[in-house]
């Protein structure tokens, strides 16, 4: 199987876990095997990051990954609960709590102030107003926005809409954080000061992360490295410290 442990095997603990999975759609007469057999394992703190062509699979392992599509074979488990089982409410519930979603582009609501966007995804979870709102604060001062806490999306740059988008995904206090192409839409300097902020956030909160990139050269801030090609998953390279 494919894992981040090297050596300390015994007190390894994976937050996310896919053994064994395929996932095929139907097309046409057959079936379009979009991941065919993919096992990895990545623990608290480990950031790995995933690269390949296009139509190779990357978005659907960690739609996969993120519980919103459910494979046609194998076992995803999730800080050790295997939500392969779970339906409906129980499965809605282990992915609020459990997984930050990132996309390339932020989709903020255009009316809400950077804070607001936070407050309002932890409220709906149930999280108190005045809890959610200095959570909000402690989450903008951790991405580098305090100060644009007031701001709404028009009077933000496409970096610092980015941060407001990583910091709502921590909001929930996800276990596992799935990111695709966080910075395809930025310059290069903007694209590096994501990706650092992404490491720095899986060190602090030991997260399980997971980054669909096509910047390989941010690759070496990322514990491995694996490619995707026709649904498969390369082995992992580690990367040296
Ligand atoms: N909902 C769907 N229904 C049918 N086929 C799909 C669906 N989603 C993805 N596919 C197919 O699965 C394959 C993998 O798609 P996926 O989006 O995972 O690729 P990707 O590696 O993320 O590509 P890109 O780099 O362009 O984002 C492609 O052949 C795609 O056409
Ligand atoms: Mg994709």
């Amino acid at each position: 199987m494919t894992s981040l442990s090297s050596s300390n095997a015994s007190a390894f603990q994976p937050l996310l876990n896919l053994v064994n999975v395929s996932l095929e759609y139907p097309d046409g007469e057959g079936t379009l095997k979009a991941l065919d057999g993919v096992s990895l394992t990545v623990g608290a703190g480990q950031m790995f990051s995933l690269v390949g062509p296009s139509g190779s699979g990357k978005s659907s392992l960690l739609a996969v990954a993120a519980t919103l599509v459910r494979p046609t074979r194998g076992l995803v488990s999730i800080d050790g609960i295997d939500v392969t089982g779970l339906k409906g409410g129980k499965l809605t519930a282990l992915r609020r709590d459990k997984v930050g979603i990132i996309f390339q582009q932020p989709n903020l609501l255009a009316s809400l102030t950077a804070a607001e966007q936070l407050v309002i995804s932890d409220h709906l979870r149930g999280t108190r107003l005045t809890e959610a709102r200095s959570k909000a604060m402690e989450l903008l001062n951790v991405v580098g926005l305090a100060s644009c806490a007031d701001k709404r999306p028009h009077q933000l740059s496409g970096g610092q809409r980015q941060r407001v988008n990583i910091a709502r995904a921590l909001m929930g206090e996800p276990k596992v954080l799935l990111v695709d192409e966080p910075t395809a839409a930025l310059d290069h300097e903007r694209r590096s000061s994501i990706v650092q902020l992404l490491r720095r956030v899986t060190d602090e909160f030991q997260l399980a992360t997971v980054m669909v990139t096509h910047d390989t050269e941010f690759v070496p801030l990322t514990d491995a490295v694996a490619t995707m090609r026709d649904g498969r998953l390369t082995t992992p390279a580690l990367i040296a410290a």
